[in-house]
């Protein structure tokens, strides 16, 4: 069977320099992959290249086994800023996705009150985003992205904008709302603790051009939680990912 993404020799040069140098790797279906490294080494280009938003100079990426040559259906995608529409209530946010797909939200918005629900956002359908905590908004823009049953999520930095409490509590929600969907995640963050918390897979990329250095499989049990924090897995893992960023001299 295909990978779910394939990324291929991918490389991808700017006026400004050659931000992505000749990454591969693949992201088995289920999985959920994270991709870390120092900020400018090429993270949210790589993101955008597998989106299809941004053109690879060379190499490509393939989604089960179809070369992305526009943007990907189907799929979604979830930024550090939350963008929610300020007019919208945290349920029409949510269904926003269908209808730009032209689909019918009132078909969707079973799902919609599930997922926000999973989300710890019950109570708070109604809610507009400037009545929500960032944290809030940014779990409300999670279930819009979750609404059609994305076979790819992809996201970039989600939790950047959060304070290290908030972003903690958010990774073990994203844990609990991808264990009930298990769609197959690739995730950019520059928190090692955060990923070796939330992935399967950790690709590590080396400062700017960005190149694929390591990756490290994740053998911590599921569900994850603040005991495993401290874990002698987990602190040994953490210790590994940073020595292998630490030893790029930056950072
Ligand atoms: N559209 C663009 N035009 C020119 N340079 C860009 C563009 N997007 C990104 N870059 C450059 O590519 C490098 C990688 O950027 P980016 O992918 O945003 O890194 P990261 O997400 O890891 O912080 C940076 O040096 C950045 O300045
Ligand atoms: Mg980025």
């Amino acid at each position: 069977m295909a990978a779910a993404v394939a990324v291929d020799s991918l490389s991808k040069r700017f006026d400004t320099g050659i931000a992505v140098d000749g990454a591969s790797f693949e992201v088995g279906e289920n999985e959920f992959v994270s991709l870390v490294g120092p900020s400018g080494c090429g993270k949210s280009t790589l993101l955008r290249m597998v989106s299809g938003l941004v053109v690879p100079t060379a190499g490509k990426v393939l989604v089960r086994g179809n070369e992305v040559r526009g943007p990907v259906a189907g799929l979604g995608m979830v930024f550090q800023a939350p963008v929610l529409l300020p007019w919208r209530t945290t349920i029409a946010n949510v269904l926003f996705t269908a209808e730009m797909r032209g689909e019918s939200p009132s078909r969707h918005r079973p799902r919609a009150l599930e997922l926000i629900k999973l989300a710890g956002l019950e109570g708070f359908e109604k809610s507009y985003p400037h009545e929500l905590s960032g944290g809030m908004q940014q779990r409300a823009a999670i279930c819009r992205a979750l609404l059609l049953n994305p076979s790819l999520l992809l996201m970039d930095e989600p939790f950047g904008a959060l304070d290290i409490i908030t972003r903690e509590r958010m990774g073990f929600e994203l844990q609990k709302i991808w264990s009930a969907t298990r769609n197959t995640v690739l995730f950019v963050t520059h928190s090692i603790t955060e990923a070796v918390l939330l992935s399967d897979t950790i690709i590590v990329m080396s400062a700017r051009p960005g190149r694929i250095k390591a990756v490290f499989k994740v053998d911590l049990k599921r569900p994850r939680d603040p005991k495993t924090l401290s874990n002698a897995r987990f602190v040994e893992l953490a210790a590994a990912v940073r020595d292998n960023i630490e030893a790029q001299g930056v950072e």
